[in-house]
């Protein structure tokens, strides 16, 4: 006697995307005029051509609140909710994830609730997720954890959002030139869709790693429990990001690789059924040094680092906008996004577009 056991099966869909990037654009030749440094270096060490800056009185919560507009927008705009407006459909969010590793404030509040209060999203329940560069990956896992978990959750913004210019020393050429601002958004919605077969959407499969062993590679030292600020602290050193570019570089090459491996080994997928390989966008070499020992074809990696440098967690969240806005995403196709960080952290998420 054959036994079926059929399990329920949640399927966890992106029914759209937005984002948000400041309008100054800052390119490597405006750069270095004011340090010693070259378009030739940056463009060939990084592969960036420009980033783009926020003015002092944007925070990170002002461009995820612009990102998740833009997301619910393109929600009701391509008729996935026809009969809402996207003040209505706001409401209708149980949940709002932000990956930032820039607050607008450090501790609390969290800037996942500032971003609930200005859009208005009176049901959401908000929280941050600390985990750098990997933010977003571990944002939507999250998320789709909590719908899962939850009886009458069905509706998530995950938000990635950074002003990475406030947290970066100016006069250390070897960082400085990598970090851009930005925001990025996807609307995460539980949904009736097939687990298996050619129907199928949604998240498949999420591998969320770390290695707190390597948290002095990137660190910003100044601020937190460890080094609190005092009245009338001389600095011994800034609230800026610190980072050793070599062993992060080594670091996010091997996790890259391990994470693609694994999840096509999880889910017995090969490369050609992916449609797109979308990598954190932290420098093009990483991506070009993975690419080569996994020996998978350049074109399958997404790239749009020339233009925005790394936004941090927003990066592959804007990444996923430019794709879906540009209509290189069809209903069907398998995404692989790879995130790795400060933390340092690592993961990757498998989705049926
Ligand atoms: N412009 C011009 N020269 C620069 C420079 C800049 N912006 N930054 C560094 N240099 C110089 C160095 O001073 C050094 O000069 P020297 O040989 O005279 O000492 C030379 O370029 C080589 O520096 P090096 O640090 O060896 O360069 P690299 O090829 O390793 O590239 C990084 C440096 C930072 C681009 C690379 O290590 C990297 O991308 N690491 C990962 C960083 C990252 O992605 N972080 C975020 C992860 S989420």
């Amino acid at each position: 006697m054959n036994i079926v056991i059929i399990g329920v099966a949640l399927t966890f869909e992106i029914k759209a995307t937005g984002r948000a990037v400041p309008q100054r654009r800052v390119s490597n030749e405006e750069l270095a005029q004011k340090i010693d440094t070259s378009d030739e270096w940056i463009w060939s060490h990084t592969g960036i051509k420009a980033r783009h800056i926020a003015d002092a009185e944007t925070a990170s919560s002002d461009l995820g609140v612009k990102a998740a507009w833009n997301a619910l927008e393109m929600a009701v705009e391509r008729g996935a909710y026809a009969e809402k407006t996207v003040e209505e459909l706001a409401f209708t969010l149980d949940m709002i994830i932000v990956a930032t590793t820039t607050p607008d404030f450090y501790g609390c509040p969290s800037t996942a609730c500032l971003i609930q209060n200005k859009l208005g999203a009176k049901n959401a329940g908000a929280m941050d997720i600390s985990a750098a560069c990997s933010g977003f990956i571990y944002g939507l896992e999250t998320a789709a954890g909590l719908l899962s978990a939850g009886k009458g959750r069905k509706r998530c913004l995950v938000i990635g959002c950074e002003i990475l210019s406030r947290f970066i020393d100016w006069n250390d050429r070897g960082t400085c030139v990598l970090f851009g601002d930005g925001a990025g958004a996807v609307l995460l919605e539980k949904t009736d869709a097939p687990r298996e077969g050619a129907e199928r959407r949604g998240l498949l499969r999420t591998l969320l790693r770390a290695d707190g062993a390597g948290s002095k590679n990137l660190i910003i030292k100044k601020g937190g429990s460890r080094n609190a600020y005092r009245a009338g602290d001389v600095f011994e050193f800034a609230p800026l990001i610190e980072m050793n570019g070599h062993a992060v570089y080594n670091f996010a090459v091997h996790a890259v690789t391990e994470i693609i491996k694994d999840l096509l080994e999880a889910e017995r997928l090969t490369v050609d059924e992916l449609r797109w390989i979308v990598p954190h966008q932290a420098n093009a070499r990483i991506v070009q040094a993975a690419t080569k020992r996994l020996g998978f074809p350049r074109e399958k990696f997404f790239l749009n680092i020339d233009e925005y440098a790394n936004t941090s967690a927003a990066s592959i969240p804007i990444a996923l906008d430019e794709l879906n806005r540009e209509g290189h995403l069809k209903k069907g196709d398998i995404i692989l996004c790879v995130g790795f960080g400060a933390g340092l952290t690592y993961g990757g998420n498998l989705i049926v577009w």
